[in-house]
């Protein structure tokens, strides 16, 4: 008897098994990707709610449920997904008052919130502590003077936690390692006595944790377990160093697997940590941007033609580096499969997949493997839910893309196509202006400084 074969199976090179052929074509849950082109146009982000909340779960399951899941809100920060982040019980790592106003537009609570950047200017921190956010990461001490009138002004203190820069090395691209002492991020360990002597003089200061982050994209338990070790060493050091101490922010940085490999065993970090956390009476808290949403996210991008030069093939698509930063910048390779089932009589080349940007580090890969493609065929660049649409920009007067939000077979439009109109309502094109005062960076801030 003939059996059927099944009529679905995990898309090649995804991370996710939200991402599925049926029939040979791909889909994103109940959705087919085809359509969601057709009907939202390309380049197109399209993100599946199952593939996050999946990943919310494994972090959750592997930290247990005293821990505190904060969402890098760098990674994407689209506001329908900061909400479906707080739905599924995460809390937002920010780095920016810019983040904070998302939190606030979005209508999200900010009290679960960690705030880290290495170097944050008044107005952020005056608009966090207005939102009386969990505790803020000091990365430097010239940041003291700052958080403590702050805390003056609102009349209660304002918890901090030290980031340390434990001098770990990460083993990932040097663009995005943190935690070596030639990074600009955290304290070093040698000067962080003086920092927690400072802090712990203050009455408007509360020191409440530590928190080291070592670089994103990291496949090794080793350099959690070492950074925790570091840490522990310093703080044994002076009995001062922990009082009023509950928390571990041990950062985000759990790396995923392109089509090339395993995600990070995220329960084997959990289990080298916990112990020693819970020996201590520390809450851990985490902070994964690109494990949360990396694999829940691709880009939808038409083929626009084929050419040959020399021994080169390119394939022109519609998408380009404005769109995807990744691969120009640290050289990222991200699966590019095909949307619809491939004819039989197609062959294979190695091709550089090109956008229409006009720079030469415009590739979204290069000597790829990839069937012969027509105009119009469309391709999906897998795996970039995290750091595609966030690091997108308007290089070249170039529409930044619509983005979609799968949920099993719901569909919703997160993000409309910029209109060129919208992208140049700020700019002044030779008619006065009222002068705005903005000179100098300042923003308003959340209002209620
Ligand atoms: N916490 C802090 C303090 C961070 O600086 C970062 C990322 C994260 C958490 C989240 O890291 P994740 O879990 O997403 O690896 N644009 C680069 C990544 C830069 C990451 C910067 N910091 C990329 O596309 O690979």
């Amino acid at each position: 008897m003939a059996i059927d074969p099944p009529a679905r199976a995990t898309c090649e090179g995804a991370g996710s098994p939200s991402w599925t052929r049926r029939d040979g074509a791909l889909w994103c849950d109940e959705v087919d990707v085809a359509g969601l082109a057709a009907r939202f146009g390309t380049p197109l982000y399209v993100y599946s709610a199952a593939a996050l909340r999946q990943r919310i779960a494994a972090v959750r399951a592997a930290f247990g449920d005293d821990a505190h899941l904060c969402y890098a809100v760098k990674a994407n920060s689209n506001l329908s997904l900061l909400r479906l982040v707080h739905e599924a019980g995460c809390g937002f790592d920010l780095v920016s008052g810019g983040e904070l106003e998302r939190l606030v537009a979005a209508g999200l609570p900010t009290d679960g919130a960690v705030f880290a950047g290495v170097a944050k200017q008044e107005w952020e921190i005056d608009a966090a502590v207005a939102k009386d956010i969990l505790f803020f990461n000091v990365e430097s001490p010239h940041e003291l003077p700052s958080l403590s009138a702050a805390g003056r002004r609102a009349g209660r203190p304002v918890r901090v936690a030290l980031r340390l820069n434990p001098d770990v090395d990460a083993g990932t691209h040097a663009y995005i390692s943190t935690g070596k002492q030639h990074n600009k991020f955290g304290v070093a360990i040698g000067r962080a006595g003086e920092v927690v002597s400072a802090i712990a003089a203050d009455p408007w200061l509360e020191l409440v944790g530590y928190h080291v982050h070592l670089g994103s994209q990291l496949h090794q338990v080793r350099p959690y377990a070492e950074a925790l070790q570091r840490v522990c060493d310093f703080v044994d050091g002076d009995p001062a160093r922990a009082r009023g101490v509950r928390y571990y922010d041990l950062g985000g940085g759990f790396g995923i697997g392109y089509g090339k490999g395993p995600e990070l065993d995220v329960a084997a970090v959990a289990a080298a940590l916990l112990p020693t956390l819970r020996s201590r009476g520390w809450t851990p808290v985490v902070e994964p941007g690109r494990f949360l949403i990396g694999d829940a996210g691709i880009l939808v991008t038409a083929v626009l033609g084929e050419k040959s030069q020399g021994a080169a093939e390119f394939l022109l698509v519609d998408a380009a580096m404005n769109d995807l930063m990744r691969p120009a910048l640290y050289q990222a390779e991200h699966p590019i499969v095909p949307v619809a089932p491939v004819p039989a009589d197609r062959s294979t080349h190695a091709v550089d997949v090109v956008g229409p940007v006009c720079e030469t580090g415009d590739f979204l890969a290069r000597g790829r493997a990839l069937p012969r493609c027509r105009p119009g065929d469309l391709l999906a660049v897998l795996a970039v839910g995290a750091y595609g649409a966030s690091m997108a920009s308007n290089y070249n007067t170039r529409r930044r893309a619509a983005e979609v939000l799968v949920d099993g077979a719901a569909v919703r439009l997160v993000r409309r196509r910029e209109t060129f109109a919208g992208m140049f309502a700020d700019e002044l094109a030779g008619e006065s202006a009222p002068d705005t005062g903005d000179a100098g960076g300042r923003e308003p801030g959340t209002g209620e400084r």
